[in-house]
């Protein structure tokens, strides 16, 4: 897992764990993160740290959601032969680092940061904004420089975090004389960010229009069924509408057979095709994605002793090279250090 002549380039990337990963999730970068793991050195976070910030009136959820987000991971294709799956809590060196990188970042470019601005509205935190909400920022830069990552494979929702990481980054460098810190780049996917099933702008489990991976095939039916199509198409015959249509943009997600897709986009923009038969296909789509990922975790649930075992082999794994980065970014900034 950690050979030391492995040259292939870094990924790191991670999860809040608040609760079970959705379509949303695998989609964004869930699949980015299976497909790259043989030609990367892939990190993956379960951020419970970083879960905290707006969660600490109820650590029992995150220390639960550890488990479940890890299942997720297994469940999707992440192979832990390929992949150190490590907790972010268990990585001391990750909080010393925050708290030095907070040093090269202001409070009022943590403010305008876009994911921030649009994650405070949603929480409706008004003036009551938690400090470590604020400044996770800072800290998501030390989780991807940690491990001196240079790709992450994140929604499109991260990429104003790994902009904020660079800056941090070039700072760091300036203030060192030299390149202590490699700056990384986010690997987003073309769909862009995933509506929920209600067709509003993000899936999130919160606002209850999420398809969760561990899905039972009844929910994956009935998710397709209560699915947003164009209102106005109201009878099979009528011209349809396919953009802001959200079966089409799933269709578009998770459809294998583009050739397919653009036909029956055709044929549903020229009127004469209803939105049963659109939805059969997706329904099938998404009944064959989530399948094997359904009976792969449920493997994996039966055995959670051997799932604690796996992250913690990864922390452990993890923590010499965490460790190592601290050391070379104190001694770069020339911090105070006893002579041995
Ligand atoms: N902020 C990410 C999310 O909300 C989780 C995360 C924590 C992360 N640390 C990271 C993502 C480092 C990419 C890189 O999903």
């Amino acid at each position: 897992m950690l050979n030391p002549n492995d040259n292939r380039p870094i990924i790191l990337t991670g999860d809040r764990p608040t609760g079970p990963l959705h379509l949303g999730h695998y989609a964004g970068s869930l699949k980015n993160r299976v497909a790259l793991q043989d030609t990367h050195r892939q990190y993956l976070l379960l951020a419970d740290a970083q879960a905290l910030t707006d969660n600490a009136g109820d650590p029992a959820k995150v220390r639960r959601n550890v488990l479940e987000v890890a299942l997720d991971y297994l469940a999707a294709g992440i192979d832990p032969d390929k992949t150190t799956i490590c907790v972010q809590s268990g990585l001391p060196a990750l909080a010393e680092l925050t708290l030095l990188y907070l040093n090269f970042v202001t409070v009022a470019r943590l403010e305008r940061n876009p994911t921030i601005k649009e994650e405070i509205q949603a929480r409706g935190f008004g003036r009551d904004i938690p400090a470590g909400f604020l400044c996770y920022p800072a800290a998501q830069a030390a989780d991807i420089t940690v491990f001196k990552a240079s790709v992450v494979p994140v929604g499109e929702d991260q990429a104003p975090l790994i902009e904020q990481t660079n800056e941090i980054v070039r700072r760091i460098n300036r203030q060192a004389g030299r390149d202590v810190l490699p700056e990384a780049r986010a690997l987003v996917p073309a769909i862009g960010r995933l509506p929920g099933v209600d067709g509003r702008a993000k899936m999130s489990k919160s606002q209850g229009n999420a398809v969760p991976l561990s899905a039972t095939s009844d929910e994956i039916r009935e998710a397709v069924r209560r699915m947003y199509t164009d209102p106005g198409h109201l009878r099979a015959s009528d011209p349809g509408r396919v953009e802001g249509n959200v079966v089409f943009t799933y269709l578009d997600a998770f459809d294998e057979d583009r050739a397919l897709v653009e036909d029956l986009k055709a044929r549903y923009r020229r009127g004469g095709l209803g939105d049963a038969l659109v939805k059969r296909r997706l329904e099938d789509v998404l009944q064959a994605l989530l399948a094997p990922i359904r009976e792969r975790r449920a493997v994996f649930a039966r055995d959670p002793g051997c799932v604690f075992g796996l992250i913690r082999a990864g922390t452990e794994a993890a923590r010499d090279r965490t460790q190592a980065t601290l050391e070379e970014v104190r001694a770069a900034l020339g911090l105070f250090a006893f002579e041995t």
